[in-house]
């Protein structure tokens, strides 16, 4: 959702945007303890939650917005940006720790020029860290959206970076 879009959540639209988080949950029970519960509907219509919506909600449910905030970023569930059109993930589990993780986050970092939980300026890449993949015995393991790379080594990856942009090129 772009912050034009979001410009357009006038003081008259209020009631539909409200209506899209469920307030209701708030309405009716008026209880702070609905906040998580309305977060996690935001971010199902937004894809994640945006500055204005935290103002919004602030207001509903009598919290401070900071508190919101500390909320947001307390529980790895929210974001407060959308997410990129490609995830990838890192395995930081043992078994991908203890067979060299630490360089291939590395590469991933310098490639992507992009954090663990950030997206990449042009919003082409999510990198995000994970416990296990589940496919220990070919650690260090990545995934690109649904596909797995296993066994990497830093060149490996360079090389399965470059062929996967390269993809992207072309289908531009
Ligand atoms: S520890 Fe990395 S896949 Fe299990």
């Amino acid at each position: 959702m772009s912050e034009m879009v979001i410009e357009e959540v006038k003081s008259t639209d209020r009631k539909k945007e409200i209506l899209n988080f469920k307030i209701d949950l708030i309405k009716k029970r008026k209880m702070s303890g609905s906040l998580i519960p309305l977060l996690q509907s935001a971010q199902d219509s937004y894809g994640y939650i945006p500055e204005k919506i935290i103002y919004y909600i602030s207001e509903l449910v009598d919290i401070p917005a900071a508190d919101i905030y500390g909320v947001i970023t307390f529980y790895s569930q929210f974001r407060l940006q959308p997410l990129g059109e490609n995830i990838i993930r890192i395995c930081e589990g043992t078994a991908c720790h203890v067979n060299g993780a630490k360089g291939i986050l590395s590469v991933l970092k310098n490639q992507l020029g992009v954090g663990v939980d950030e997206t990449s300026k042009d919003g082409k890449y999510s990198l995000q860290s994970v416990a296990c993949i589940g496919c220990c015995s070919l650690a260090p393991v990545i995934t690109i959206n649904d596909e797995t790379f296993g066994n990497l080594t830093p060149d490996s990856l360079r090389k399965v970076l470059k062929k996967f942009t390269n993809v992207e090129k072309e289908q531009v």
